[in-house]
């Protein structure tokens, strides 16, 4: 049973009382001893995990996603803290200011480039793993829920779904994602174009700050509450939960997976979807995947087969799609079959947390125009045709996406066509598979240059990118003018926003990483 937000306050002023009597230093070199004897005041020795310890590895490798991030290289932390209750993520933070040593938070480890448990600047830095903070409760009269960071979207999903078939939540495609991470960053799912990102539907959070305070909605302030809606993780705190508002979603949805090869007008189809796919019905998600030289185009349809081969027919006849293609279901199970590739799974794999592991690395753009047609083809024929090629996912926009204010949450990409991801994966091990996926994916990212957004080009924060650019450490804090390089792409006009409230929650930068939000120094306000 997890605490209520109000039991939890309790604990911590008890917590921070206790610490508050030993005395202080503020040693700007990380003193690893003095933090693990800090810890071990209010957290039991079995949650704590070094290198030395037997269960340090398999801690550590059980929710790395990216398999890129265990090859040697990257630095590893240098302590975990397998929390389990609030009160240890306050000591953890606390603790760790005292002793300077930086920690890094990790909810489901499902970051692109590994950046809750490895470092590849080789910052010395602790763990704070969030997995077992995982309890999800449903109001199902108000039909809303907290849920734990370290829960993953698939468990969450299948929670809605057990309290009121008709609850949905808007969030992404893969079930082992983490709701920390994933909500940190924003969250874009098949239910994106109806209900926004996950993040427009966030109404509280519990949250530590850099001071080890738990705060919620009405003590963390405005901006801070604006900041950890798609501002990215680890910059402005540790979320331990967050309440959420779940979505209608009708008892019975109907899904289909279309696949064309370019004997089978790929191309053609590809090129009239872009303009498509953004504008129609809100009810109507339409994603296309294209991998080994086929383009399948993947569907998610708040309603019945009849209607939707109705919509279908009267926006986009040139796919074909006919009765025969449908598959109906509950929400629920489209989840799954969003995943899997098929329904014929029970729900349960949702509550499965493993994920299936590979190295690693994506790019990722958005369209404001389509691409023409001849762009397409030399995409498909020079790039795509390729052994190293990856898989290609297009992800519309348009609907509700459009209609909230880019600056309403940190998330600004509200107004393009759709998403561009380059996704390779690869399974072999080696420098050699490595160095050709990574030129393979760069040479495509170059390619697409002329026809993805522009000034700038825009990238969602949690499809993370480190070639975009890494901080650098001015005086003691990450500096802003570097900083705006990759922060810009990210999030454009919000970016200094950003950097404001993290002067203000954490001026000293205790949260940092390869990308997080830098504080905005004085002279700029
Ligand atoms: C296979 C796969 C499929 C994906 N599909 C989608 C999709 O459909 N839609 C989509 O939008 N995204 C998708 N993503 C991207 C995903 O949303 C991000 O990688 C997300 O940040 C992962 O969250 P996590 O908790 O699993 O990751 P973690 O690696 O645990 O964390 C990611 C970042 O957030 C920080 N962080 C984690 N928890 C907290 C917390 N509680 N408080 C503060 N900071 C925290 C970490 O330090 C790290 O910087 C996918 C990723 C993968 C690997
Ligand atoms: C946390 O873990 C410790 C050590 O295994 C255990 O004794 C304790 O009961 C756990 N607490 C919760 C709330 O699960
Ligand atoms: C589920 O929610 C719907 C719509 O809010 C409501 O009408 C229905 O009574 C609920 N069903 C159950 C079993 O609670
Ligand atoms: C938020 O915290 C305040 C102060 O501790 C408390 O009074 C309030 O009830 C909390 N709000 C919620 C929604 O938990
Ligand atoms: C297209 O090519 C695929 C495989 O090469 C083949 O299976 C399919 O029948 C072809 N379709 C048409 C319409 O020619
Ligand atoms: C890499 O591949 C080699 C040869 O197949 C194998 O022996 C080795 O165990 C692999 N290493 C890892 C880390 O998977
Ligand atoms: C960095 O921190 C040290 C010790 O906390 C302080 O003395 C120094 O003035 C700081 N430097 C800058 C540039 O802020």
């Amino acid at each position: 049973m997890a605490r209520t937000p109000t039991t939890i306050l309790h604990l911590l002023l008890f917590t921070l009382c206790i610490l508050s009597t030993q005395t202080t230093s503020s040693s700007a070199s990380s003193d690893i001893n003095g933090f693990l004897s800090c810890l071990s005041i209010n957290i039991p020795p079995s949650l704590i995990q070094t290198p030395s310890s037997n269960s340090y590895s398999s801690l550590l490798l059980s929710t790395v996603q990216n398999l890129r991030y265990t090859l040697p290289g990257p630095t590893r932390p240098l302590v975990i803290v397998a929390a389990n209750e609030t009160t240890h993520v306050q000591t953890t933070v606390v603790c760790g200011r005292r002793h300077g040593v930086h920690i890094r938070t990790r909810s489901g480890g499902h970051d692109y480039e590994g950046l809750s448990y490895a470092s590849v600047e080789h910052k010395h830095f602790a763990m704070l793993d969030l997995a077992k903070l995982r309890s999800i409760h449903v109001d199902a009269i108000r039909a809303e829920a907290w849920v734990g960071s370290g829960a993953t979207l698939g468990e969450l999903y299948y929670a809605a779904a057990a309290a009121n078939q008709t609850f949905g939540f808007p969030a992404g495609n893969c079930p082992t994602v983490g709701v920390g991470g994933h909500l940190s960053g924003g969250g874009f799912g098949a239910l994106s174009r109806k209900y926004g990102l996950s993040a427009d539907n966030v109404i509280d959070a519990v949250v530590v700050d850099a001071q080890g305070r738990l705060l919620n909605r009405s003590t963390m302030g405005k901006d801070l509450f604006w900041a950890i809606r798609g501002g990215g993780g680890e910059s402005f705190g540790v979320v331990v939960s967050w309440k959420v508002r779940l979505v209608a979603v009708p008892e019975t949805v109907t899904v289909f997976g279309i696949r064309r090869g370019k004997n089978e007008s790929a191309v053609e189809l590809i090129t009239k979807w872009q303009a498509i796919a953004p504008s129609l019905p809100r009810d109507l998600y339409l994603r296309v995947l294209i991998q080994n030289q086929q383009a399948t185009f993947v569907s998610l349809f708040l309603g019945r087969c009849s209607q939707l081969v109705d919509t279908m027919g009267a926006h986009f006849p040139e796919l074909g799609m006919t009765e025969k293609d449908c598959q109906e279901m509950s929400w629920v199970k489209s989840t799954v079959f969003f995943f899997f590739g098929t329904a014929d799974m029970p729900a349960e794999v949702l509550l499965d947390r493993r994920s299936q592991n590979y190295y690693l690395k994506v790019k990722s753009d958005h369209v404001e125009e389509p691409m023409p047609r001849g762009a397409w083809e030399s995409l498909w024929s020079e790039w795509l045709e390729k052994p190293e090629a990856a898989l290609v996912m297009l992800d519309p926009y348009g609907g509700r996406m459009a209609s909230i204010s880019p600056s309403a949450t940190p998330f600004p990409h509200r107004n393009y066509l759709y998403q561009l991801q380059f996704y390779s994966f690869w399974f072999e091990n080696g420098t050699v598979a490595l160095d050709s996926r990574l030129s393979w994916i760069r040479g495509v990212y170059k390619f697409v240059e002329p026809y993805v957004s522009k000034n700038p080009r825009a990238v969602y924060v949690n499809y993370r990118d480190l070639d975009l650019g890494t901080n650098e450490v001015e005086g003691n804090v990450t500096s802003y003018a570097k900083a705006r390089v990759w922060g810009e792409k990210y999030f454009k006009g919000n970016f200094k926003r950003l950097a404001a409230v993290k002067s203000k929650v954490d001026p000293e930068d205790f949260f940092r990483n390869e990308q997080s939000i830098p504080p905005l120094p004085s002279s700029r306000w």
